[in-house]
């Protein structure tokens, strides 16, 4: 009775699995990284997002603009205003990103983006791809780079989170076979694990991180896991001076509130759906999610963000005005050290420091007892102008 079910899953397996071997050639075919110092010019792509996601986009792109008058006056930055990459506008198209936003994108080298909604199953809403995971597989961004630091507990914890495979890679192709019976699917690839880890070890070497951490649940999800760890051990073998230690990811998250062993922690290396979750435990340690931004980085493209979704209580509250900033302002300093403006970013990084953890002249608390998202964006420039 159940042939056909059995059927017809076999033939959607099938086609998932072409899928997956079609992008590992793609992978084998890639070349190197974008080099942006070479480009006559670059185009950064600016999306504002659903709910809070315009405002505090608006207000990363004006701080950016600013470190960038220089740059955009002689030709060498352009932005690029991208409209349509919204929920009603994705709806409209049924898809996670409509294929003239998608052109639209790939004309940019990097993309400023907002957060968007994403839909979930049983919302009433089109269940159509979150934008995020869309755009993070189109541009093939395989990295998510996740800085969490809180300096008076001796934090400074960097997650790298692969970003294109685990739960993520066809995440919205899972499948009913019968009523009672449904699948969702795991992928790891060995050039997509290698490719994370290699960028995690290098990242360590050059900034002067000790140790990467490794974490997965290889003890149960023994084959993606398990490949995972065999692939990271291999690149760590390269990196001798570099402690590499293992851990599952659920110790992980009981650890990283264990205020005597967490600082020793430096960089995570996870496998998607780990990341997601670790990093907003983590983030919420530096003062919420609201406060970490993150950069997806590709050979060819890189897109920076916020870290959080789009809020929309807060709009429906009518308190967006009072959204915080700071998430996509922590995403512009891994924007501009990307594109080889380390002193700007360091700048930037040590403007937002003095804003929120030194001087605090002005807090967001989400709502009017706060500063505006704007007035703190103004707050940031005065504070760029001193240093
Ligand atoms: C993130 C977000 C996204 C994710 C959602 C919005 C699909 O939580 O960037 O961490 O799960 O990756
Ligand atoms: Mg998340």
């Amino acid at each position: 009775m159940n042939t056909e079910s059995i059927h017809i899953a076999l033939e959607k397996f099938r086609a998932l699995i072409e899928g997956q071997l079609d992008r590992v050639e793609r992978m084998k075919a890639d070349g190197d990284f974008t080099d942006y110092a070479a480009l006559p010019e670059i185009r950064i792509g600016i999306c504002g997002g659903d709910g809070i996601g315009p405002i505090i986009c608006t207000e990363a792109e004006r701080v950016l603009r600013y470190i960038l008058s220089d740059l955009c006056e002689s030709g060498k930055v352009r932005f690029v205003p991208i409209e349509g990459l919204t929920l009603e506008n994705r709806i409209a198209h049924g898809k996670g990103i409509p294929d003239d936003v998608l052109a639209e994108l790939k004309s940019c080298h990097i993309i400023l983006k907002g957060p968007t909604t994403t839909p979930q199953k049983g919302s009433g809403m089109p269940n159509i791809e979150s934008a995020n995971v869309a755009m993070r597989k189109a541009l093939d961004l395989f990295a998510n780079i996740r800085p969490v630091r809180v300096p008076e507990e001796g934090i400074d914890w960097v997650i790298f989170r692969e970003n294109t495979e685990g739960a993520y890679a066809i995440g919205n192709s899972g499948f009913n076979v019968t009523d009672d019976l449904a699948f969702d699917f795991t992928v790891t690839t060995r050039q997509g694990s290698d490719r994370i880890a290699r960028l995690a070890y290098d990242y360590a070497r050059k900034n002067g991180y000790g140790r990467v951490s490794i974490v997965t649940k290889a003890n149960v999800i023994k084959t993606t896991d398990g490949n995972f760890i065999e692939d990271c051990r291999r690149v760590a073998a390269e990196y001798p001076e570099i402690l590499t230690d293992e851990w599952y990811a659920d110790i992980m998250t009981a650890k990283l509130v264990d205020k005597k062993r967490r600082r020793d922690f430096g960089i995570l290396l996870l496998p998607n759906l780990y990341g997601d979750i670790i990093s907003d435990e983590a983030a919420e340690m530096q003062g919420g999610v609201g406060t970490a931004g993150c950069a997806n980085i590709g050979k060819h493209y890189a897109m920076f963000e916020a870290i959080h979704g789009s809020a929309p209580r807060m709009i429906n509250e009518g308190r967006g005005a009072y959204a915080d900033p700071c998430s996509m302002l922590r995403a512009v300093v891994m924007l501009l050290s990307h594109i080889g403006l380390q002193d700007r970013a360091d700048k930037l990084a040590r403007a937002l420091d003095i804003c929120t953890l030194e001087e605090k002249k002005l807090v967001i608390t989400g709502r009017p007892d706060g500063a505006t998202c704007e007035a703190f964006g103004n707050y940031v420039m005065e504070t760029l102008e001193k240093l």
